[in-house]
């Protein structure tokens, strides 16, 4: 272990970004409250929530009361909508996906550690999940700060790591305990949103090591969509994977979010990944979902 104590000031660059945002926890996180997303936002408080997101990752904007035209007209402000091939989307605005487990769900989606879509060629910039229903308690969002996690690494593991790509395929049924994506599905309650596309790219070979476009800050892109790395073999990468995989959940680069009636989360995908808690059983728990279309990560 590299570390005893995690010190950020100098890896953030910046402290506390704005009014706007009050941080949750060390690593990353913040709660937006004050103001109204389904007014317009003056260029002031735009400015302040964009700089607010590259500085703390994740927002969770509190207190909005907004429809589904509402909440994607938001969302398409951070860029243009990702196609995600596998579900259907709402019947009114076909870009938002509803996230649902039922009570009785034996899965959870989102319940690992991952980034959105990195089986992409081009993944996820920015998921937007919004609370419509949520359980009495339970159903929290854990999100891990993958440049913190890189940071953390010895200078001879960054090296050692800076020329490796990361292959991953959205198709491998081993992530579903060996289910198809329909099965895994029907699973979590969510048959009957299943679409099934036949021509979706499904590979993502990516650095490992990668910058982020805005800020030019480097992370540990890694989740549990990855495989192996490019040009070894699933076992001779297991090993270093199964590490990695472990570093980027410690605590200390961590935050986690306790969804409130009408909480709206949105994270950088390009430089976190996040987990769905599923210690909600008997109860229900409904999201609205946009994915903003992102780069090639380099
Ligand atoms: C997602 C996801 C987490 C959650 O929507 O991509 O992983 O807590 N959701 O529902
Ligand atoms: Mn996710």
């Amino acid at each position: 272990m590299l570390i005893t104590r995690i010190e950020k000031d100098g890896l953030m660059g910046r402290k506390t970004g704005n009014a706007l945002a009050t941080p949750i926890a060390g690593a990353l996180g913040a709660d937006v409250r004050g103001i109204d997303l389904s007014e317009p936002l003056s260029d002031d408080v735009w400015a302040a929530l964009e700089t607010a997101f590259l500085d703390h990752k994740v927002l969770a904007i509190r207190d909005q009361t907004l429809d589904p035209a509402t909440f994607l007209a938001f969302s398409k402000r951070w860029g243009d909508v990702h196609f995600y091939p596998y579900m259907d989307g709402l019947p009114e605005e076909p870009e938002v996906f509803e996230i649902l487990a039922k009570p009785d769900a034996q899965r959870i989606f989102g319940n690992r550690w991952h980034s959105d879509q990195m089986y992409d060629p081009t993944p996820v910039k920015v998921t937007l999940l919004y609370a419509k229903d949520l359980p009495p308690v339970g159903g929290d969002t854990l999100f891990s700060n993958l440049e913190l996690a890189y940071e953390h690494l010895s200078d001879g593991m960054k090296t050692m790591l800076s020329g490796l790509k990361i292959y991953c395929d959205g198709a491998d049924k081993s992530r579903y305990g060996g289910m198809s994506r329909e099965q895994w599905y029907a699973k979590g309650g969510m048959a009957e949103k299943l679409n099934a596309p036949e021509q979706e790219p499904v590979i993502g070979i990516h650095p490992l090591i990668r910058t982020h476009p805005e800020t030019g800050r480097k992370c540990l892109y890694i989740g549990d969509q990855v495989q192996r790395f490019d040009g070894m073999s699933a076992e001779d990468s297991k090993p270093l994977l199964d590490y990695l995989m472990k570093h980027i959940e410690r605590p200390e680069f961590t935050c986690r979010v306790q969804w409130e009636p009408g909480t709206l989360v949105l994270w950088d995908n390009r430089c976190t990944c996040h987990y769905a808690i599923a210690d909600y059983a008997g109860h229900t728990r409904r999201m609205h979902r946009v994915t903003i279309a992102g780069d090639v990560p380099v």
